[in-house]
């Protein structure tokens, strides 16, 4: 057809994108916690790393805090996705608050291995971001026992005790390919460090990464839709680039894009990270589309279909499932 032919102009869409089963359960409790018991719903820094879901549900009565301190005694308070560490399970039990966790299970499931190395005296390698929450959370079940290995400098840094006691963890949002580098470094210091029992880094982190792989190098421009205190969706913009798209950036909304990206652009590539709803994807489509991008692709590398039970505390004051 004559657009076609006249600027080639397409739109490669990945998937899966967007919305994990941890975000999505996370995001219900909120909201079911405002419809159950009203507002002011507290909830523990941001539910989720979106601007959008934040601002929405603050809207709806949610109070954001930094610290359990500042919800007023006997205050129903929300654990984000990424997980506490037990110090803040523990300070909110002393201040007398209702609490409500939505850590998501695969951020709990680290916790427990952190426990149980921790129990058996390993020293412990977490690989993650420095002061990312989730990190905040994970090395704070076993302080004494865990140490950030974040960039190649710290795999100088850290101390062992027993070279035949480490074991290397990871935070669920990385860069498969970081982290593997990351732990050939550390094996090359300490040849014996064991593996976790199972990979750290979670489904929906690597099948958003495989699938942003998939479509790159066909892309002058790779958009991804998600906030800048996103873990996963900034390892999104660093897969593309490194798997062959021109150029890359990270977005909130359709109206942060900036026209010059578009300059000589003819194929571009759209993803989300795991904290980002699929409406923001199609305002992002909606704005491509007047701008002569009609012809949409869809690149399938995965079907998901897992999702979680909501929190224990919700299932029997609600009586509902999903
Ligand atoms: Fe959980 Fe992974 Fe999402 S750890 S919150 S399923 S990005």
């Amino acid at each position: 057809d004559d657009a076609h032919v006249a600027g080639g102009k397409r739109v490669l869409l990945a998937k899966p994108r967007g919305y994990c089963a941890g975000v999505d359960r996370a995001v219900i409790t909120v909201e079911k916690a405002l419809e159950i018991h009203g507002a002011p719903v507290y909830v523990r820094k941001e539910i989720v790393h979106n601007r959008h879901v934040v601002d929405t549900l603050r809207e709806r009565g949610v109070i954001f805090v930094d610290e359990t301190s500042e919800v007023p005694e006997g205050g129903l308070v929300v654990f984000s996705a990424h997980g506490v560490s037990p110090a803040v399970r523990t300070e909110a039990e002393e201040r007398n608050l209702r609490t409500i966790d939505a850590t998501c299970p695969l951020v709990t499931k680290v916790h427990k291995e952190v426990n149980r190395f921790a129990r058996d005296d390993y020293d412990i390698m977490l690989i993650g971001h420095e002061g990312h929450e989730e990190v905040e959370g994970t090395s704070g079940e076993a302080p004494e026992h865990v140490q950030l290995v974040d960039t190649e400098e710290d795999v100088e840094k850290v101390q062992i005790r027993d070279p035949s006691k480490v074991v290397w963890l990871s935070q669920t949002t990385l860069s498969v390919d970081e982290t593997m580098e990351r732990v050939d470094q550390l094996r090359e210091r300490f040849p014996e460090i064991s593996d976790p029992p199972s990979d750290d880094i979670c489904y929906a982190t690597s099948n958003r990464q495989v699938a942003v792989k998939a479509m790159a190098a066909e892309c002058d421009l790779v958009l991804v839709v998600g906030s800048r205190n996103s873990s996963n969706s900034q390892r999104l913009v660093e897969v593309a680039l490194q798997a062959g798209a021109r150029d890359s950036h990270l977005i909130d909304y359709a109206s942060e894009v900036d026209e010059a990206w578009l300059d000589g652009v003819e194929t571009v590539g759209v993803t989300s990270g795991a904290s980002v709803p699929d409406v923001l994807v199609m305002e992002l489509l909606e704005w491509l589309s007047e701008r002569g991008w009609l012809d949409v692709q869809e690149v399938t590398t995965a079907n998901e279909k897992i999702s979680f039970a909501l929190p224990r505390e919700l299932r029997s004051d609600s009586g509902t499932t999903r």
